[in-house]
C-alpha cells in the first residue's frame, strides 16, 4: 500500500497519484487499469483535461472485477475555470462523476483562481476557452472566489466530495480563501519539482495547514529535472533511478507526488519511490537546486493572450 499523509479534515491521502493530464486518447484507460493493478491508489483528473470518460471506464472495470475497493481510491478532479458560478460548479460536479461513473469524489479542487465566460457542459474542443466568437479571453466577473467556494462547500454538505481544496493558487489567495472559509482547502496543487522546490510558498501554505500538491514532478519532461547532475549522482549513490530521487524528495517533504506516466516500467519505477528514503544532507542538497523553472507555463497552453493579472510571477513563483 502507498503510503498515506493526514489532510486537516481528517481524511487521507495516498502520497503519490498517477497524473492524467497528455496521455494520447485512447490511451489512458487502459494505463489507469494498469496502474491500479500494479497499487496505484490515487488518480488525479481534471474536466479539462477531456478524457474523464475513458478513464470511468478503467474505473468501472477495476470496481467491477474487485481489484479493488471504491474506499481504497483516492480520486481527485478539478473544476475547470468555465464553471464558477454557483449553479454551474454543481452541473460540473456531477458531470464529472457521471464521466467518471463514481457517485462521490475524495478530492475536488478549484482549477485556477480566476473565472471564465460559462460555455456549456460537456467540455470540449469548443467549451472549454471561455471565449467569444472574435477569440478574446472572457473573465466573468459576475462570480467571485468566494462565491465558488461557497459552492465547493456545499458539494462536501450534498455528499457529493470527501475534500475540497484548490489549484494553481499563490499566497495572497491562500491568505484570502482562509479568512471566509467555513471548510479550509486542505491541498493547493502547484508545480514543484527540484529545479522549483517552492519552499517560501510551502511554508506558509503549511502555516494555514494546507498541504502541497505537486504537479509535473519530473518537471514534466522539459526541463532537464532528470538530467540535473546533483540528480543523477544522487541516484547513482541510492541505487534508484533519477525519478525515484525526485519523487522521494518531494513525498519526504510532505509533498504528495503526481507523476504521469503512460509506461508500465516507468508507473512502476515511481510507485517504488515511495519506499525510498534520503538521508538530510542529501535532501538539502536537493534544495538548493531550486531556479523557479516552470514547465506549465500557461502562455503555452492557452490559445489566446493571456492577460497580466493572471501572470503576476510572484502568484506563480512563491
Ligand atoms: P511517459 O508517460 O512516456 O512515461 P511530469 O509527471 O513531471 O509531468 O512528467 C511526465 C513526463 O515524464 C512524461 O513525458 C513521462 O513520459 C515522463 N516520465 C514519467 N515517469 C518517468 C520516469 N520514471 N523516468 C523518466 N521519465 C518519466
Amino acid at each position: 500500500q502507498p503510503l498515506v499523509f493526514d489532510l486537516p479534515d481528517g481524511n487521507r491521502i495516498p502520497c503519490l497519484g498517477l497524473g492524467t493530464w497528455k496521455a494520447e486518447p485512447g490511451q489512458i484507460s487502459g494505463v489507469v487499469e494498469q496502474a491500479i493493478e500494479l497499487g496505484y491508489r490515487h488518480v488525479d483528473c481534471a474536466a479539462v483535461y477531456m478524457n474523464e470518460k475513458e478513464i470511468g471506464t478503467a474505473f468501472h472495470r477495476v470496481l467491477s472485477n474487485g481489484t479493488v475497493k471504491r474506499e481504497d481510491l483516492f480520486v481527485t478532479s478539478k473544476l475547470w475555470n468555465t464553471c464558477h458560478r454557483p449553479e454551474h460548479v454543481v452541473q460540473a460536479c456531477k458531470q464529472t462523476l457521471a464521466d467518471l461513473q463514481l457517485d462521490y469524489l475524495d478530492l475536488y479542487l478549484i482549477h485556477w483562481p480566476f473565472a471564465w465566460e460559462y460555455c456549456g457542459l460537456p467540455l470540449n474542443e469548443n467549451t472549454w476557452k471561455g471565449v467569444d466568437n472574435t477569440g478574446d479571453i472572457c473573465f466573468d466577473h459576475g462570480v467571485t472566489l468566494q462565491q465558488t467556494w461557497a459552492a465547493m462547500e456545499s458539494l462536501v454538505d450534498q455528499g457529493l466530495v470527501r475534500s475540497i481544496g484548490v489549484s494553481n493558487y499563490g499566497l495572497a489567495e491562500l491568505h484570502d480563501i482562509v479568512s471566509y472559509a467555513r471548510i479550509r482547502p486542505v491541498v493547493n496543487q502547484i508545480e514543484v519539482h527540484p529545479l522549483n522546490t517552492r519552499a517560501e510558498h510551502k511554508r506558509e501554505a503549511e502555516k494555514l495547514g494546507i498541504r502541497i500538491e505537486a504537479y509535473s514532478p519530473l518537471g514534466s519532461g522539459t526541463l532537464g529535472v532528470l538530467r540535473d547532475e546533483t540528480i543523477q549522482n544522487l541516484a547513482k549513490k541510492y541505487r534508484a533511478t533519477p525519478a525515484q530521487i525526485c519523487l522521494a524528495w518531494n513525498i519526504q517533504r510532505g509533498c504528495v507526488v503526481l507523476p504521469k506516466s503512460v509506461s508500465p516500467e516507468r508507473l512502476r519505477e515511481n510507485l517504488e519511490a515511495t519506499s525510498l528514503r534520503l538521508d538530510e544532507n542529501d535532501m538539502e542538497r536537493i534544495n538548493q537546486l531550486d531556479r523557479a523553472l516552470l514547465a506549465c507555463d500557461m502562455r503555452t497552453y492557452w490559445p489566446y493572450p493571456v492577460p497580466e493579472e493572471a501572470l503576476r510571477p510572484e502568484r506563480l513563483l512563491r
